[in-house]
């Protein structure tokens, strides 16, 4: 009993407490919809100030690549929930997302992005759908390490880890079984990328057996995809890798209405933050006509973050019965019987006369803050054994396979054993096929004469051997055993 005094009288504390939240206007329509949802949160009483931090075009303009002031890392330490409109990314001259920069310097593991119809007030072709998404934040291709290794080839390294990959599997799973959630997907194309995608759905399939009472249904991601625009549905959490999860979380979005209607959460272990699923939007920019749902409905969630999930339930059902009134920005208006075109600020207006109302039709679930968990898969500890390399040559010109490969073979025949060329992953030496197309990217494949393991020096003498022949090699990847399981792919063809 006193247990439970205790805890309701801090869940009304925290209610109650005010709290400061670091803010980042954004660029395009970001400034006009935050204000927008400052005033909602005002008009509710929500105990909220806001610490104003300088991020985005202004910064990027002012020559920071990464689009964020120095100072604003001290003022989001001290107030770590966030609050954050849509920023612009300038193309090219080395501009780093400011979005991926906060999301992986802070460790922003877990997006959350729900997407629920408002049927039958918003037209849908899909009814009753009612899907989380949650996507990985910090791996894969958007750890951001590209490069241009010849004048013809560019790579964007994918990498998956095995903590990373346990952290938000866990989440997803925690995060069912405290919203009440049936069903995750896990969408990866593990049958082309089987050693990283693989890996992705391997520890899924691991940590989903830890909670027998949530179906794990692992898909790959085409299909899936297709199926979410199709039969949404079908799905109840999806859980996907960086890349697969971003373009998953627009679909979803756009399937149940609209990108402006959909909030996400981005969720560490320090700091949290809170923005809309769509961007700057540009083009709408300064026009009074951008709709201000998705970045509100962040904000609903960003309450319940902080324990007032009174306050989040007021705001959330006054959204709810705007929806129901018939109010509608340019992006969902159909010019259906009872509803009526209005601006950003007009809609605002709207939901803030029905704070305090409930809506008759319409609900949504409240969005439990998952249990914390502690990452418990067993330390790797295989032995790890060198076993060969890859070495990529730049080849820009006389690119016959078979007349490369005597060369290569002559130059390191002392040393290891070149077992085959590739072309873009297609073996094209010892017997390549005539048809294969031919790019200035070589990757040369050197295994021991003898088999069993090689040691470092080998490769540097390879490298050494080739330099002084002339051939520029532009990288090199280890090939290494794990407990005698390959840790690479073979070549397409070898
Ligand atoms: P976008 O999401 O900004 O816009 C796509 C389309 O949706 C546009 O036609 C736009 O008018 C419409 N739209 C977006 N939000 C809307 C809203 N609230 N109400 C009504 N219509 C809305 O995507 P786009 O054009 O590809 O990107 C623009 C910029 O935003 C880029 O610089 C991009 O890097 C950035 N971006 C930023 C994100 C973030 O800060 N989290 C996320 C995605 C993109």
């Amino acid at each position: 009993m006193p247990t439970t005094m205790k805890e309701s009288n801090k869940s009304r504390t925290e209610e109650n407490k005010e709290a400061v939240v670091t803010l980042i206007e954004g660029d395009g329509i970001g400034p006009e919809i935050i204000q927008q949802t400052i005033r909602i949160l005002n008009e509710a009483k929500s105990g909220l100030q806001f610490e104003k931090v300088d991020a985005g075009s202004s910064v990027y303009l002012s020559g920071i690549l990464s689009g964020i002031a120095e100072n604003a890392w001290d003022t989001i330490r001290k107030y770590p929930t966030i609050l954050k409109g849509p920023i612009t990314t300038p193309r090219g001259k080395g501009y780093k997302s400011l979005n991926v920069t906060i999301r992986k310097t802070l460790g922003l593991y877990a997006n959350v992005r729900p997407a629920k119809t408002y049927d039958p007030f918003i037209a849908t072709n899909h009814p009753n759908t009612d899907i989380v998404i949650i996507r990985e934040n910090e791996e894969d291709t958007y750890a951001g390490i590209e490069h241009r290794q010849t004048r013809e080839v560019t790579q964007c390294l994918k990498l998956i880890t095995v903590p990373g990959t346990e952290k938000i599997v866990r989440y997803a799973f925690e995060f069912a079984r405290s919203n009440g959630r049936k069903k995750i997907t896990c969408m990866v194309k593990d049958n082309i990328m089987k050693i990283t995608d693989g890996l992705f759905a391997n520890i899924f399939q691991t940590v989903a057996k830890e909670y027998p009472e949530i179906e794990a249904e692992s898909m790959i991601i085409d299909i899936g995809a297709a199926l979410l625009a199709n039969r949404p549905q079908k799905f109840d959490v999806i859980l996907a890798p960086n890349l697969y999860g971003d373009i998953l979380s627009d679909i979803a979005a756009e399937v149940t209405g609209s990108v402006g209607m959909c909030g996400s959460a981005n969720i560490g272990d320090f700091v949290s933050m809170f923005e809309a699923v769509h961007g700057s939007a540009p083009d709408i920019a300064g026009k009074n006509i951008a709709n201000p749902t998705a970045v509100i409905k962040a904000t609903v969630m960003m309450l319940t973050h902080l324990g007032k999930t009174e306050k989040a339930k007021l705001i959330r059902n006054a959204v709810l019965k705007t929806i129901e009134d018939g109010f509608r920005t340019a992006d969902v208006f159909q010019n259906q019987k009872n509803t009526t075109l209005v601006g950003t600020k007009e809609y605002t207006d709207a939901i803030i006369d029905r704070l305090g109302k409930n809506p008759d039709v319409l609900s949504a679930s409240e969005l439990v803050k998952p249990k914390s968990f502690t990452l418990s898969l067993p330390t790797q500890n295989e032995k790890k054994e060198l076993v060969g390399v890859d070495i990529f040559l730049d080849i820009p010109n006389d690119r016959d396979p078979n007349v490369l490969g005597k060369n290569i073979e002559v130059i390191t025949e002392n040393f290891l054993h070149l077992k085959m060329i590739t072309n873009r992953g297609v073996k094209v030496y010892p017997k390549g096929q005539k048809e294969t197309f031919l790019t200035d990217h070589f990757r040369c494949r050197f295994i021991s004469p003898n088999g069993g393991k090689i040691q470092h020096k080998d490769i540097t003498a390879v490298l050494t051997l080739l330099e002084s022949k002339g051939y520029d090699f532009i990288k090199t990847e280890n090939l290494y055993e794990f407990d005698g399981v390959p840790g690479y792919s073979l070549g397409q063809g070898e």
